[in-house]
């Protein structure tokens, strides 16, 4: 019976285990702060899984132990009433300074390790080349890169940087207390109103990395999602060569009819870079067309969703800043015909 029971045991602990394994080779999921890239995350992430085992560890000898400690004593049976009497042999606070020396070496050791680690994170090993300035809003994200004065833009919800070398964040609250978070890259950091954060991430490969708002922002909070998208140095270049680029002018009719409605319907919150539409409250759509999403990851940027983002923002992402519209059927087809000129 004992050998059957033990031989349960150990086929759902095996069960388990070669579960978990398959789900860690089958992929990780988009928002994992296990599985860590580049220079900001695998120290961090090492700590975590550190900590983990040794807690772990600590929690099954401690259950051993207790465990082992009652069936040695089950002959015992206790009467109500009875005195139990605790022997006190010679030795016995031996074992009870060698406890107390074995937890404070490992509470110490992952002192030390979390110290170093934090050290490790604190800058980077060589200087950022460019700062993106990333501002929090009520709910998409905006991304302006700052090298110099005269070489500015600004984007929405999608990151891009180069592999390979750290990228400073300078991160600002533009309504509420929003907080930026990239798990596979770096951990979490406020954008306060009123102050400037600075955080940095670096990204060894190529790749897409999903991030999330984490602190609850308002009805749409879980809708305030970005991507980062990481780019080997030349193909970065090469997008940040297009983004700089004044947005291209029109050049059919239907493009130039949507532009005129554009910037009368939705230029005195958004920017088109290179027109008369100058807003500064909405994302800057002068190269919207080179993003996989709107509505701050919510939705693929299809002709379909853009569609329906214009006609009725408030029915696709409710309590959004952008109000409906009220375009004809024509208006509405021009702008969405411009905006798709917009690569
Ligand atoms: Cu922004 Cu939650």
């Amino acid at each position: 019976m004992r050998s059957l029971l033990r031989r349960l045991a150990f086929g759902i602990v095996g069960l388990a285990l070669t579960g978990s394994l398959a789900r860690v080779r089958a992929g990780v999921p988009p928002l994992s702060y296990l599985t860590g890239h580049g220079a900001r995350a695998t120290p961090v992430v090492a700590l975590t899984w550190g900590v983990l085992i040794i807690s772990v560890a600590v929690t099954v000898i401690i259950a051993v132990l207790l465990a082992a400690a009652l069936w040695r004593r089950r002959s015992k049976v206790w009467q109500p009433g009875e005195r139990l009497d605790v022997s006190h042999p010679h030795g016995a606070m031996w074992w009870v300074w060698v406890g107390v020396a074995i937890s404070t070496l490992v509470l110490l050791g992952t002192c030390v390790w979390t110290m170093l680690v934090l050290a490790q994170i604190a800058s980077p090993a060589k200087k950022a080349p460019f700062i993106v300035e990333i501002t929090g809003r009520q709910w998409w994200w905006e991304v302006h890169y700052a090298s110099d004065a005269a070489h500015t833009f600004s984007t929405a919800n999608e990151i891009h940087i180069p592999t390979g070398v750290p990228v400073a964040f300078e991160l600002i609250g533009g309504d509420v207390i929003h907080s930026f978070w990239i798990p596979q890259l770096g951990g979490k950091t406020d954008t306060i109103p009123g102050q400037t954060n600075e955080m940095w991430l670096e990204a060894h490969k190529p790749g897409t990395y999903y991030g999330q708002c984490t602190e609850y922002c308002g009805v749409q909070h879980a809708h305030m999602k970005m991507l980062l998208i990481a780019q080997a140095p030349a193909d970065f270049a090469r997008w940040w060569a297009d983004q700089i680029r004044l947005a291209s002018p029109p050049n059919t009719a239907q493009a130039r009819a949507g532009l005129a409605a554009f910037t009368v319907h939705c230029g005195s919150c958004h920017s088109v870079r290179g027109t008369d539409a100058a807003g500064v409250f909405g994302p800057d759509l002068s190269h919207l067309m080179t993003r996989q999403t709107i509505a701050a990851g919510t939705l693929p940027n299809s002709t379909g969703y853009l569609s329906g983002w214009i006609a009725d923002p408030q029915a696709m992402k409710p309590g959004n800043l952008m109000p409906q519209l009220e375009l004809t059927g024509p208006e509405l087809a021009d702008i969405r015909a411009y905006l798709q000129t917009l690569k």
